[in-house]
């Protein structure tokens, strides 16, 4: 289908990253092509995980059966965060029950100077083709968000050599290597940046940074350690392509995030929608912030909270409607889908 900018521009979607007024709130969820999926896990029991983000025509299919099964009023390519840091030589495995795994992290400063530099356009070709197909087989009222981990997020798995419950070891690093973190920061930066422009360049519409570990970090230490390092990447974004910058457990964070950057500012449910955006300031858009675990708990339950939401977002223009995190994979699928239809329906002007 050719896709005209201007058919893409005058969505919900795009309205709301610009904080104009749209027609009704737009609603996407994070994960919203996964195993609370029936025919993800069909996809999946035939393909390995990263096979999967490697296989870009599957990719572009997975990302559009979302939209087309939920009804959601933005796509994001099915990818992952981590992929940046397989290029890397970092030995990323997805070992099934634990989660990612590192087999090469970095320990010392010598392991940050030997990191190679890559051409992302090259390593991450495949991300970049299933951008492309995606853009051009979703319909053209569907903008494609495309997405990135930040250098923070990024840093920890390559130091922890995977996930963390208490991020001991980035922050020993962080506190005791500082030229080594800055040096580790900075090419993670510039890999980062490269990576939403070339998926920019593809055919994505929006793009989301994901700072999602952000949170474990105190307000000092943000902003001495990370905050110029999320400010040079998202400076390094295309201009005039709108960034959702996303965190968790960022409460205490969301001035520093702003200051940091991004036109919408994800938040979670940890804090009130309305003191978050209160926080922000209105000069920002907000997405969010259901707790994903209501989902689990039925519709009465899932309606009152999107009306809690709505009633927080006090119909200014800006609020983009999502989880706090993403969809879980126990999740019924029918509450998802409700989800999205009582949104619509609740916020219809
Ligand atoms: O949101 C979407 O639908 C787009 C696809 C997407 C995935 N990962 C697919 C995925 C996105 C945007 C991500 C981002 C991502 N990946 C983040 C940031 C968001 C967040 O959740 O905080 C992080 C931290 C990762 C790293 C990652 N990927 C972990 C820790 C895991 C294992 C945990 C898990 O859920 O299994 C993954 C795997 C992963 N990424 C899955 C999916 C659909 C599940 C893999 C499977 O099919 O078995």
């Amino acid at each position: 289908m050719t896709v005209l900018k201007s058919d893409l521009e005058t969505t919900p979607f795009m309205q709301a990253l610009r904080r104009q007024k749209s027609g009704y709130t737009p609603v996407w969820l994070m994960r919203q092509a996964g195993r609370f999926m029936p025919e993800y896990r069909q996809v999946r029991a035939k393909t390995g995980f990263l096979e999967l983000c490697h296989n870009s025509q599957l990719c572009a299919e997975v990302t559009v059966m979302a939209v087309e099964l939920l009804q959601v009023d933005a796509a994001i390519i099915f990818s992952d965060i981590l992929l940046p840091l397989q290029s890397l030589g970092s030995g990323l495995e997805f070992v099934k029950g634990d989660g990612p795994v590192i087999h090469n992290p970095i320990k010392t400063v010598a392991d940050v100077e030997k990191l190679p530099k890559i051409d992302c356009k090259d390593s991450l070709s495949y991300v970049l083709e299933a951008v492309k197909i995606a853009r051009q087989e979703l319909p053209v009222n569907i903008p494609l968000i495309g997405f990135a981990g930040a250098p923070f997020t990024l840093a920890s798995y390559l130091i922890e050599a995977g996930s963390s419950r208490n991020f001991e070891k980035t922050k020993r690093f962080m506190y005791t290597q500082r030229q080594a973190w800055d040096m580790l920061m900075q090419h993670l930066s510039v890999i980062v940046s490269d990576h939403l422009n070339n998926q920019i360049e593809a055919g994505a519409q929006a793009v989301q940074l994901f700072d999602s570990w952000i949170g474990c970090l105190g307000q000092s230490d943000y902003t001495e350690y990370v905050l110029p390092h999320v400010a040079a990447t998202i400076a390094g974004v295309k201009r005039g392509v709108p960034v959702i910058h996303f965190g968790t457990g960022t409460s205490a964070l969301l001035e520093l995030m702003k200051q940091a950057g991004g036109d919408v500012i994800g938040v979670d449910w940890r804090i009130e929608l309305n003191e978050a955006w209160e926080k922000i300031g209105y000069d920002r858009g907000v997405q969010g912030n259901l707790d994903p675990v209501v989902l689990f708990a039925g519709k009465e339950e899932i309606k009152k909270r999107a009306e809690r939401i709505f009633k927080q977002a006090g119909g200014r223009a800006g609020h983009i409607f999502n989880l706090g995190h993403g969809v879980l994979p126990e999740t019924p699928f029918e509450n998802v889908k409700y989800l999205v239809d009582v949104v619509h329906e609740l916020s219809i002007r």
